[in-house]
């Protein structure tokens, strides 16, 4: 059903102010979740809940290996992985940020982190190890929200953004991993 004048040409801009002024109104305890909102509220909050357990194992494995790298006198290659497990942990902040703004609430249980997450919590037995888990993890964080953006579509253009700019960051952290594997293997 469209109320536009028959004139108006096709593909123009037209916006029932009015409508959703009143829609506004109603259902206020929505918060930022309005009547245009198109997405399944449920599914979304699922994947951000995953989203943030994958980014919660990630700053932790990373964590992991910061340490464990200085302990071999590795300063450069530690440096690089505490500056990710920093925006690993940004993720996670945002993912859990977005999921409060739809109403639901972010799990940080640590108990079931494991299972909800993507990638996996990989030690490594020694540097060259390390790196490699590390850029399996990126890999599989790129393919998974790659998949979440394209599911989401215009139905939650804000979620979908958070995607979009976590997943350009996990591109550059693989990136980052590539170019310390290269001569080690
Ligand atoms: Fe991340
Ligand atoms: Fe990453």
């Amino acid at each position: 059903m469209s109320n536009k004048p028959a004139s108006q040409p096709q593909g123009s801009f037209v916006m029932d102010v009015q409508k959703i002024r009143e829609q506004a109104r109603k259902h206020m305890s929505d918060g930022s979740v309005t009547q245009s909102y198109s997405a399944d509220k449920e599914t979304v909050l699922k994947l951000l809940n995953d989203a943030l357990a994958t980014e919660i194992v990630c700053t932790l494995r990373y964590k992991r290996h910061h340490f464990m790298a200085k302990g071999i006198n590795s300063e450069a290659v530690a440096t690089e992985f505490a500056e990710h497990a920093a925006e690993e942990q940004e993720h996670a902040d945002r993912f859990a940020e977005r999921i409060v703004q739809l109403g639901g609430a972010p799990d940080f249980a640590p108990d079931s982190l494991k299972t909800r997450s993507h990638s996996e919590y990989k030690e490594g037995g020694n540097l060259t190890d390390m790196i490699r888990e590390n850029l399996i993890a990126e890999r599989i964080a790129i393919d998974t929200y790659r998949e979440i953006i394209r599911y989401l579509g215009d139905n939650d253009i804000t979620t979908r953004r958070i995607f979009e700019d976590v997943l350009a960051v996990e591109e550059e952290h693989a990136d980052d991993m590539a170019d310390l594997l290269e001569g080690r293997e």
